[in-house]
């Protein structure tokens, strides 16, 4: 498939259809070196990439059980209890995270974070064009500052996304994609 071909056909696969092989280390580093070619106002280089498998996926895990009943004390323990087995739905996760500087005077806090999104965009183009499967997965335990705090992340810094890779059980038929006509816009001048 060529690289624009891959492009239109990206397709994310959930997170318990990804399995062993995961990428290895020299693998996972070519993924996280297309994450360090994401576009980057003033080269503030505002990325931090937090591999997670193996054993730490249980340690995660647990963080997002207790943290989850600190935000929610009400929650029904079964639905809880999921939270624990979240990580290990896939045998390895990337966490990206934008490494803020504030107020700085030429990059606004949201360009480095859209400079971390890009980057994980990036890397999960990366882990396609190498025949893995991933998704990008946030929710609330990615904004918990204790969850930031156990995986090292500042509490200014924005954890924009845990990447979760392996091989795909079952590869998704593309979805029908929004239509161009819909989004695209050729401005005349003020409207
Ligand atoms: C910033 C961001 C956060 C996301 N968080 C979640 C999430 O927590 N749960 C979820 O099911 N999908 C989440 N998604 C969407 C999936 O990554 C994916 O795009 C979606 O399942 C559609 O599949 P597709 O990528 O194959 O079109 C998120 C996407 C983005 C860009």
């Amino acid at each position: 498939m060529d690289m624009l071909e891959q492009l239109h056909n990206r397709v994310s696969t959930p997170a318990n259809l990804l399995v062993e092989p995961a990428p290895d280390d020299a693998q996972i580093e070519e993924i996280v070196r297309a994450g360090l070619a994401a576009p980057d106002h003033a080269k503030l280089r505002p990325w931090k990439f937090i591999v997670i498998r193996g054993d730490a996926r249980q340690a995660l895990g647990e963080l997002f059980t207790s943290a989850t009943a600190k935000r929610e004390p009400d929650m029904d323990p079964e639905k809880l209890e999921k939270q624990r087995s979240k990580p290990l739905r896939s045998p390895l996760i990337i966490a990206v995270a934008a490494t803020i500087t504030p107020e700085h005077p030429k990059t606004p806090e949201v360009e480095q974070i859209l400079s971390a999104g890009s980057a994980l965009q990036l890397m999960q183009l990366a882990a396609t064009a190498m025949g893995f499967g991933s998704i990008w997965l946030t929710g609330p335990n990615a904004s918990d500052n204790s969850i930031k705090a156990a995986l090292g992340i500042a509490a200014q810094d924005e954890l924009v996304g845990f990447l979760y890779l392996g091989t795909a059980k079952v590869t998704k038929e593309t979805p029908e994609r929004a239509n161009v006509a819909d989004h695209l816009e050729y401005w005349q001048g003020p409207v």
